[in-house]
């Protein structure tokens, strides 16, 4: 995953990479400077040829960021063309060489200075027909510049990057609207530009939004003041990013530090390094450990690459990077999350977000991408997309696979836990990349939601077990209907939903249940709630909402294959009462509850799997019975206890209800 993931890792820790070349004194250095001037990390986003490279070359010029030598061989340059004019585009040279050369830079991150304030500028060369490094730049900004192109005004590009940076969470904007110079400086042209974008960026919710008249070339509204623009009265793009508040950005309440490695320099010390993505620690605090759960208290917090007796911090903040140990020897590894106990992330593996795809390649639902998330990494399955969102208009479109530079909302399930905010909530956690598992490159990007709870079934039983997402969607019906299949296989199609606790006897009961049906001719298929989340129901957990899922498409796969002339066994825990009398209405007159009323004492004794003994200890969550509620059934067509009764006396009682 070679320049990829490493570009990647740049961007969720530029921080680290920044800091672990340090020696103890420039530390130090850095702690009394950083007293004095605060950090602006900031990105720019714009068009083909609307003067980004320009714009950045003229504020490195113009602040006196580029060595003379640089600027000799520019005007040298300038001179052989017969130009006055150096080509200050030339300055961000280096790195078109590179691409050129066919090495793929996302973002290169540029450090520069002012007496006032330290930047770090997320730059995006070319490939600008990508959103992609657009994104990757703007996901760690305090505020990104927009360039809009005076002659061009707004177009879809600039409202894709707004919407893109809006989705992103930074807070604010700078529009910087160029080439002033071949619009006369006109204060009409700037105006009106200006009413267009706070049209559309009124639906966006961006902080703050300023506008500022710019000529990169000529060097008006950069550094220095312009004198062709009287009308304009407001600072300079300089001034406004060494003087813009940033401080109260991060997120300093929810404190996640995911690791991203374990130094281990001697025997005495052991180390997990990686950077504070939000909130903050003290030494002697307790912490906990995800997902092992285990707790412990912080010993101490170090700066990386500095003998840990000299640097000890005592307390440390997002966005440092740091190394911290703990108390207690635990097993902790890369991608593993300290948190504190009493405020901790969701642990994941189905997540609703909004992703931007950014590879020529559409997405492709059936296979497996790789998902970036803080320092985790995990082999991940895009399940759905709800909607895709028009940029231009931000209205919502019909679902469907998205293709490059489409935005939409999506569900991804994942093989490993991950370990989320929603991004609203803390943008660090709330983020994650998809990459390509063969070619590895970055494929999307994703802003992790909170679901809201009445989107969840947007299309299923939340009112009424036949409402369809659209009301242009007709039921076709053939002529071999269900009867007619009936008849033809001379047996009536039934449902036998098998509820109970885990260990009650379920699955042992649908097994024999049909092998007998099985031998007595009838057709018959078994849904096994286990079975199922290996496949159709992958992406579902047992939370409440989950579980529910999983009973309404259990319920509408038993009544296809009734209507298909089968009869099906179901056996899914099926906790709640509400639930499985939807799976009734859904499946109709043929569908039986069988209820296996085992004791929760016999089923624990039995604990076929170990389950009730980890959920014991809490390491299940959400048991059934432990720690879930199960819910009896108040009238079921057939109760056993399969303590009391052998198989053969249970399939005697089930053979009879169908009978009669
Ligand atoms: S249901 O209640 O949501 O319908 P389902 O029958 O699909 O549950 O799956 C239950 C099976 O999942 C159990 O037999 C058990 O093997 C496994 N399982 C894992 N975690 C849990 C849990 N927290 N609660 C219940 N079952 C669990």
């Amino acid at each position: 995953m070679a320049t990829q993931s490493s570009a990647a890792l740049k961007l969720l820790s530029p921080n680290l990479v920044e800091q672990a070349r340090l020696s103890d004194q420039e530390v130090r250095d850095i702690l009394a400077q950083n007293e004095k001037s605060t950090l602006l990390r900031f990105s720019t986003a714009g068009s083909v040829d609307d003067g980004k490279s320009t714009l950045i070359g003229r504020l490195l010029h113009d602040s006196k960021n580029v060595y003379d030598d640089h600027i000799a061989a520019l005007e040298k340059k300038a001179k052989n063309k017969g130009t006055e004019d150096i080509d200050l585009s030339l300055l961000t040279d280096g790195l078109k060489a590179e691409q050129e050369q066919g090495i793929t830079i996302d973002v290169a991150y540029r450090y520069f200075s002012t007496p006032k304030r330290r930047f770090i500028l997320a730059d995006t060369p070319g490939h600008e027909q990508y959103t992609r490094n657009m994104a990757t730049g703007a996901s760690n900004a305090d505020l990104t510049i927009i360039l809009i192109d005076a002659r061009k005004g707004v177009l879809t590009q600039t409202k894709r990057h707004s919407f893109i940076a809006s989705l992103l969470g930074v807070p604010r904007l700078l529009v910087a609207i160029n080439k002033m110079d071949l619009m006369a400086y006109s204060e009409k042209v700037f105006d009106s530009i200006r009413e267009d974008y706070t049209k559309f960026a009124s639906r966006l919710g961006i902080k703050e939004i300023r506008f500022i008249p710019v000529s990169a070339l000529k060097g008006d509204n950069i550094v220095n003041k312009s004198d062709s623009m009287p009308w304009y009265s407001g600072e300079t793009i300089m001034e406004y990013l060494e003087s813009v508040y940033v401080a109260g950005d991060f997120n300093q309440v929810d404190f996640r530090f995911p690791v991203q490695y374990v130094i281990r320099p001697n025997q005495n010390y052991r180390g997990y390094a990686g950077q504070i993505r939000s909130g903050q620690i003290k030494v002697g605090e307790e912490v906990l450990v995800l997902p092992s759960q285990r707790r412990s208290k912080v010993r101490s917090i170090d700066y990386l690459d500095v003998d840990p007796n000299k640097c000890q911090l005592g307390e440390a903040g997002a966005p440092q990077s740091v190394a911290i140990s703990l108390e207690d020897e635990i097993d902790i590894s890369r991608g593993d999350m300290l948190v504190r106990p009493q405020n901790v992330p969701q642990v994941k593996q189905e997540l609703e977000a909004m992703l931007v795809w950014m590879s020529e390649t559409p997405m492709n639902p059936s296979r497996s991408y790789i998902l970036i998330h803080t320092s985790r990494e995990t082999k991940c399955y895009i399940d759905s997309v709800s909607y895709r969102t028009d940029v231009n208009t931000l209205s919502r479109e019909e679902g469907r696979p998205l293709s490059l530079n489409e935005i939409g909302r999506v569900t991804i399930s994942t093989k490993a836990p991950i370990f989320v905010d929603s991004y609203n909530k803390n943008r660090a956690t709330g983020n994650f990349i998809l990459v390509d598992d063969e070619s590895f490159l970055t494929v999307g990007g994703g802003m992790i939601i909170d679901r809201q709870p009445q989107e969840l079934f947007h299309d299923s039983t939340a009112t009424s077990p036949k409402m369809t997402k659209s009301k242009d969607i007709h039921l076709e019906s053939g002529s071999v209907d269900r009867t007619k299949r009936e008849v033809s296989f001379g047996h009536k199609s039934v449902t036998l939903w098998c509820t109970g606790l885990s260990g009650s006897g379920k699955s042992t009961i649908a097994k024999a249940l049909e092998e007998r049906l099985f031998a007595d001719g009838r057709p018959v298929y078994r849904l096994d709630g286990d079975n199922l989340r290996f496949g159709l129901n992958r992406n579902l957990g047992f939370s409440k909402e989950d579980r529910r899922e999983n009973i309404r498409r259990a319920a509408e796969v038993a009544k296809l294959f009734n209507d298909a002339g089968i009869s099906v066994i179901c056996s899914l825990i099926s906790p709640m009462r509400e639930d499985r009398q939807r799976a009734r209405e859904v499946i109709g007159d043929s569908f039986f509850e069988i209820y296996l009323s085992t004791p929760l004492a016999e089923c624990e004794k039995r604990d076929p799997h170990g389950l009730y003994k980890k959920a014991r200890t809490g390491e299940i969550k959400e048991f059934t019975g432990i720690s879930a509620p199960y819910e009896a059934p108040e009238s079921p067509e057939l109760e056993i206890d399969t303590a009391k009764l052998s198989v053969e006396q249970c399939l005697d009682k089930v053979l009879k209800i169908i009978s009669k």
